[in-house]
């Protein structure tokens, strides 16, 4: 496993890291049991860093990695997130007192006297033009709650005025061979003002792992179900927007691509730590197997200038036009 600099925090977090909403709800059972196998086979493969939110499983992710805390000495990073428990996404939803009682209900599910890392979680456009929020976070900062704080966003356009608030180190943004434009422009600034990259989403839910099928089914509980068309959150947190048969087309061109000896996943996550402004991927998993297959990304030979202008061809050709303007 190799290591990156997050941001300004000084923290050196593991390339592949692991993202634990699926251990939490929303994409099928997930024992206990399974779930803390999974997240101590990603200490073992070298993670050091994991992003979890209060909302996932109502609290059960956060609760789950603070067991893991207790279980191991090693050093581990948790970053987790605030302000989806509102009812509504609005500006005055990011009030002090929510902020608080948010942030106070993770330091119990983590077992912790401060957030590692606090990150806004995908809010609106609107609260990005309110300083006051950023100036909360701030004072959450100076009384010890939280020690470093980001931004969780949908929108390249959120990411860039993400980085005008000087404190904020983080920006977590969907980055995979789907998911393409964050690389244009943010990318570029955010290096510029040392602000660190969380590419979130990094097999398009599954999706360039190249195990799923037209026929391939998911159960009731699973967002692959039943958010394809954004029923219950931002469509593209889904197979990251992209229709399904047309994916899974471009799945099948970027199989021909594959380096001898690496599997689908590797490949992907390659892909994204092709881009140096990335300080780690956060795939997420259910099982211990999918972790060490992801782990050995980091293990894998840079991807030639060819591989890259292959897979930015599949992307112009088949996906760019659902997805690049949109978010
Ligand atoms: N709004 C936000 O801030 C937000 C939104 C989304 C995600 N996130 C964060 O980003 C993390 C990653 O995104 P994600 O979990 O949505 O999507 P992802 O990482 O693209 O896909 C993860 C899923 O792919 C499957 N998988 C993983 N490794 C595999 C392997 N080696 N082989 C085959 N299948 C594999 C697993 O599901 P199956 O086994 O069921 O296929 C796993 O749950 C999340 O866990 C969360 O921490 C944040």
């Amino acid at each position: 496993m190799k290591y990156r600099a997050l941001g300004r925090t000084g923290w050196k977090v593991s390339e592949i890291s692991f993202g634990a909403w699926a251990i939490g709800g929303f994409w099928g059972h997930v024992s206990d049991e399974d779930a803390m196998n999974t997240l101590h086979k990603a200490i073992d493969s070298g993670v050091n860093f994991i992003d979890t939110a209060d909302v996932y499983g109502d609290g059960r992710s956060e609760r789950l990695i603070a067991r893991l805390k207790r279980e191991r000495k090693d050093e581990i990073v948790v970053a987790t997130k605030a302000g989806r428990r509102l009812p509504k996404q609005t500006v005055e939803g990011y009030s002090r007192q929510n902020l608080t009682t948010w942030i106070n209900d993770s330091l119990r599910n983590l077992e912790t006297n401060a957030l590692d890392l606090l990150q806004l979680h995908c809010p609106p456009t609107d609260p990005y033009y309110h300083p006051e929020i950023f100036g909360m976070l701030d004072d959450l900062v100076k009384e010890g709650k939280v020690r470093y704080y980001g931004v969780s966003v949908e929108r390249v356009e959120e990411a860039l005025k993400a980085t005008e608030f000087p404190k904020v180190q983080s920006v977590q943004i969907i980055f995979n061979c789907f998911r393409q434009r964050p690389a244009e422009l943010f990318f570029q600034q955010a290096k510029q003002k040392e602000v660190g990259i969380l590419a979130r989403v990094p097999l398009a839910s599954g999706m360039l792992s190249g195990k799923l099928k037209p026929d391939s089914t998911f159960p009731d509980d699973d967002h692959r179900k039943f958010n394809r068309h954004g029923e219950m959150f931002d469509m593209g947190e889904t197979f990251s927007g992209v229709d399904y048969k047309v994916g899974l087309e471009a799945v099948e061109e970027i199989r021909r691509l594959l380096p001898p000896g690496a599997s689908m996943s590797q490949f992907a996550l390659r892909w994204v730590l092709m881009f140096d402004a990335v300080s780690c991927a956060i795939p997420g998993g259910k099982r211990p197997e999918q972790v060490a297959d992801n782990c050995r990304a980091s293990d894998l030979a840079p991807l030639s200038a060819e591989t890259m202008a292959a897979i930015e061809r599949i992307y112009d050709e088949k996906i760019r036009s659902q997805v690049h303007q949109r978010w």
